[in-house]
C-alpha cells in the first residue's frame, strides 16, 4: 500500500494533536447540549471515533451514508442517501463528522435534509478541506487540516475502497488513479 503513496502529508502524530484540539473547542462548546455526532460513513469512521473519545460532554452516535464516488476522483455532484440516521434529531444540536470537504456538494446535501428536521443547532466538522475546490457557500464550523487539491488517502479516505486503513494522510501517487 505504502508504495503507492507520492507523499505523507500529515503525519499520525500531526492527526492525533489536531483531534484533540479539535476535541477542546467541541467540549467547550456543546457542555449541555448533548448533542448528535453524525458520522458520514465510510471515510469518517477513524475520525468520528478518534474525536469522540477525546469528547467528555454527554452526546450520542449516528450514522449517515451516501452515494459516493464510486471507483473516479472526481464529484459526481449527485448525492443519494443509502443509510439515514436513526435519530429523531428534531430540537437537537447535531454535529456532521466529515472525512473530507471537496465541492462541498455532499455536505450541503446532508445539510439541507437535516433542516427540514428543524434541529435545534447544525455544525459541520471535517478533518480535511479543501477550499479551492468548495462550488458551494455551505460554512463549514471545525477543520483539522486544509489540503491543496490532490487525491489524499488514508485515516478512513480511500481510492476505490483501498487505503482507509493507512494511519496518515498521504497523497496518492498519480499514476494510480489516472
Ligand atoms: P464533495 O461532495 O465534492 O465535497 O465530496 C466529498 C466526498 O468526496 C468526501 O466525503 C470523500 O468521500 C470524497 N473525496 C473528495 N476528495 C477526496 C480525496 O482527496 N480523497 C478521498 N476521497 C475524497
Ligand atoms: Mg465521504
Amino acid at each position: 500500500m505504502r508504495k503507492d503513496i507520492e507523499k505523507i502529508i500529515i503525519s499520525e502524530n500531526e492527526i492525533k494533536m489536531r483531534v484533540d484540539e479539535l476535541a477542546k473547542k467541541i467540549d467547550a462548546e456543546y457542555s449541555e447540549k448533548n448533542p448528535v455526532v453524525v458520522c458520514i460513513l465510510r471515510g469518517a469512521i477513524f475520525f468520528a471515533t478518534d474525536l469522540t473519545k477525546e469528547l467528555s460532554i454527554p452526546l450520542e452516535i449516528d450514522f449517515m451514508s451516501l452515494s459516493s464516488y464510486g471507483d473516479s476522483t472526481k464529484s459526481s455532484g449527485v448525492v443519494k442517501i443509502k443509510k439515514d440516521i436513526d435519530t429523531d434529531i428534531t430540537k437537537r444540536h447535531v454535529i456532521i463528522v466529515e472525512d473530507i470537504v471537496d465541492t462541498g456538494l455532499t455536505l450541503k446535501y446532508i445539510n439541507d435534509y437535516f433542516e427540514k428536521h428543524n434541529p435545534a443547532s447544525i455544525k459541520i466538522c471535517t478533518l480535511l478541506d479543501k477550499p479551492n475546490a468548495h462550488k458551494t457557500d455551505l460554512k463549514i464550523d471545525y477543520v483539522g487540516f486544509d489540503v491543496g487539491n490532490e487525491f489524499v488517502v488514508g485515516y478512513g479516505l480511500d481510492f476505490a475502497q483501498k487505503y482507509r486503513n493507512l494511519p496518515f494522510i498521504g497523497i496518492l501517487k498519480k499514476e494510480i488513479y489516472s
